[in-house]
């Protein structure tokens, strides 16, 4: 979970390094290091904490000169976030060095084989072996030492490799974590993710497990593992780069919660034709949609509860029954897939290590995958039997937000598509919730407009200790998100509870002045949920109530109430998650913390 990059060509290594680790700082930013070749020798300089302390000791890279240079920020997984563990690693001479991201599984038993062979280690990590190894096997060609490196190692791997004996070139390869090769006419590039690399070139290829890279100035080249040469194609990404800029915004996380009414709008128009749903990149004909029997959602964290939601509104709307599993657990409990299931994974990175394992665990029985994936040409997107992008452009906050909001949208989409090839929505229908679809936007920005409310009120609450949402049916799954939103950036304690469930255990905690946000959006649900509220209430609360216009009702029992517009209720999370997204956002810079870098935490969670 780290994140990578590195240069050779015409210009100066160091600089395009520290600008691409900046837009990868997602990725994990508890130490940085950056390794040049000098002309003479390699050159190695590290830091523990954010990458500006790399960027002042190194002056932007001028103390650093060189045309050949790999560059690294870390998420520490083996060994504390420190100067000795951050990345570049060097072997014994300081002739070849390593970046890296992933998790070498092995590294204990080839650390014990490289000590008896004399190898001394300088660092807690796993990655360390790799240099090692790399010294051991080298003989003066560098593919075919990384080749027989790479016979023995398992696990996760992004490496950026430079040999001092072939100071004119950059080598890298992967297996399981992102890499991407990019050319521009000074030289060649990689990078964890195309933003690192946006400024300098659009050309990019897609580095394949277990493909190596051989960059020079003026040539690049892919071999397999076999040291074989691969022919591949290049891709001309068009993102707009100021995408990936804060925009004015103080943190991206607040930028991308005011993006979702465009993120919506991007997802669900491409798939909305004279009054039809098209979704095109499903690969199924309609025959073949309706004979789904049963589905299976797997994800994690947010995705997740995207997912939750997905499993109401498919099986409410469309009527096939859906099971959601957390992929960790779906991987690993050997789940039953019987025949006409259909497998759809949710994640916005592509890159979660569970959530692909778990495609690959539903590919390999036999199972058609479809990912619901936000990067493209992400590992997930590229092993999925289809995908269905949600567009919701680079999101930069590791608390996501429009990448969110537009996995609910995909899942509106598909369910009503099966409702309507199963005869569950007829034409008129059809068109109705669609249009409800595309009102969606404007309302998202109408919610925007509370901000300053918002605001107020979460600052009532920076000192809280533990936080409650409580819900029932699509508001329970709102509530989950709502809690998880809350609790990543502001480190206050929350759970969120399906409401009729908080009876047999948690409403022992309610204490006066406990803060319960309950959900109640769901018209059939709602005096069931009010019932819920006064238990809270005589037991002390203070009840934040989310439900829809004209349920004016709820004030008799609630301290503080925001309503959301009227839409169709199966649409209710779109727009009940935007005060909830916001008041996780505001609790946090009220208490004075960085909403997009929560401790801990890392954008793309790419080990298990
Ligand atoms: O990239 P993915 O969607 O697969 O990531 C899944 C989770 O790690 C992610 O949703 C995480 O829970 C977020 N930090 C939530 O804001």
């Amino acid at each position: 979970m780290c994140g990578i990059v590195g240069y050779v060509g015409s210009k100066q290594a160091a600089e395009i390094i520290l600008e691409g680790l900046a837009r990868l700082e997602y990725r994990g930013y508890d130490s940085a290091g950056m390794a040049v070749y000098d002309g003479e020798k390699i050159r190695i300089s590290k830091t523990a904490g954010r990458l500006k302390v790399l960027e002042e000791s190194t002056r932007g890279g001028e103390t650093m000169p060189g045309v050949l240079g790999i560059g690294h920020t870390r998420w520490a997984t083996h060994g504390i976030p420190n100067e000795t563990n951050a990345h570049p690693h060097f072997n014994k001479d300081e002739t070849i060095t390593v970046v890296h991201n992933g998790i070498i599984e092995n590294y204990i038993a080839l650390r014990d084989l490289l000590k008896k062979h004399g190898y001394e280690f300088q660092t807690e990590t796993d990655t360390e072996v790799v240099a090692h190894l790399l010294d051991y096997y080298d003989k003066g060609d560098p593919l075919e030492t990384i080749t027989k490196v790479l016979h023995r190692v398992e696990g996760s791997y992004a490496l950026g490799i430079i040999f001092a004996s072939h100071p004119d070139t950059l080598y890298a390869v992967r297996k399981d974590s992102p890499l991407i090769v990019g050319r521009d006419d000074s030289g060649c590039f990689i990078a964890s993710d195309v933003p690192a690399i946006l400024k300098h070139t659009r050309r990019v290829f897609y580095v394949d497990d277990q493909e190596i890279a051989v960059m020079k100035a003026d040539d690049l080249a892919f071999y397999s593992i076999y040291g074989e040469r691969i022919e591949k194609e290049e891709v001309y990404v068009d993102w707009d780069a100021d995408a990936a800029e804060k925009g004015g915004y103080e943190h991206f996380m607040l930028k991308e919660m005011n993006e979702q009414p465009k993120t919506v709008t991007d997802t669900l128009s491409p798939r909305i034709r004279d009054g039809r749903i098209v979704i095109e990149e499903l690969n199924m004909s309609d025959e073949e949609l309706a004979a789904v029997k049963k589905i299976h959602i797997v994800a994690c964290g947010s995705a997740y509860h995207a997912g939750v939601t997905g499993k109401y509104v498919i099986e409410g709307l469309a009527r096939i029954p859906v099971e959601v599993d957390l992929a960790s657990e779906f991987r690993y409990r050997d789940p039953i897939l019987e025949e006409g299931a259909m497998v759809i994974v949710i994640s916005q990175s592509g890159e979660t290590a569970d959530t692909l394992a778990a495609l690959r665990e539903a590919r390999n029985r036999g199972f058609r995958v479809l990912a619901i994936v936000n990067v493209v040409g992400s590992s997930i997107a590229r092993e999925a039997d289809a995908v269905m992008y949600t567009w919701a452009g680079p999101e930069i906050a590791v608390a996501t937000t429009k990448a969110y909001s537009a996995q609910l949208i995909n899942l509106y989409l598909l369910a009503l598509k099966m409702a309507h090839v199963r005869g569950r929505l007829d034409d008129d229908e059809l068109v109705d919730m669609i249009e409800d679809l595309k009102c969606l936007p404007q309302q998202i920005e109408l919610l925007l407009g509370n901000q300053k409310r918002i605001q107020r009120f979460a600052n009532r609450y920076i000192g809280a200790k533990d936080i409650f949402f409580i819900g029932r049916g699509i508001d329970y799954s709102i509530a989950l998100e709502g809690s998880l939103k809350l609790k990543e950036i502001s480190y206050v304690h929350s759970e969120a509870y399906a409401a009729g469930e908080l009876k047999h255990g948690t409403i022992s905690l309610i204490e006066e002045g406990t803060l319960v946000t309950a959900i109640a959006t769901q018209p059939e649900l709602f005096a069931k949920t009010v019932s819920n509220i006064v238990e809270v209430k005589s037991r002390g609360a203070f009840v934040l109530a989310v439900t829809t216009e004209g349920n004016d009702e709820i004030e008799k029992n609630a301290d503080y109430v925001i309503y959301v517009p009227q839409t169709n209720p199966y649409f209710m999370n779109s727009l009940a998650i935007v005060p909830l997204q916001m008041f996780g956002y505001y609790v946090s810079v009220g208490k004075g913390y960085d909403a997009d870098h929560p401790r801990n935490l890392a954008k793309s969670v790419t080990v298990e």
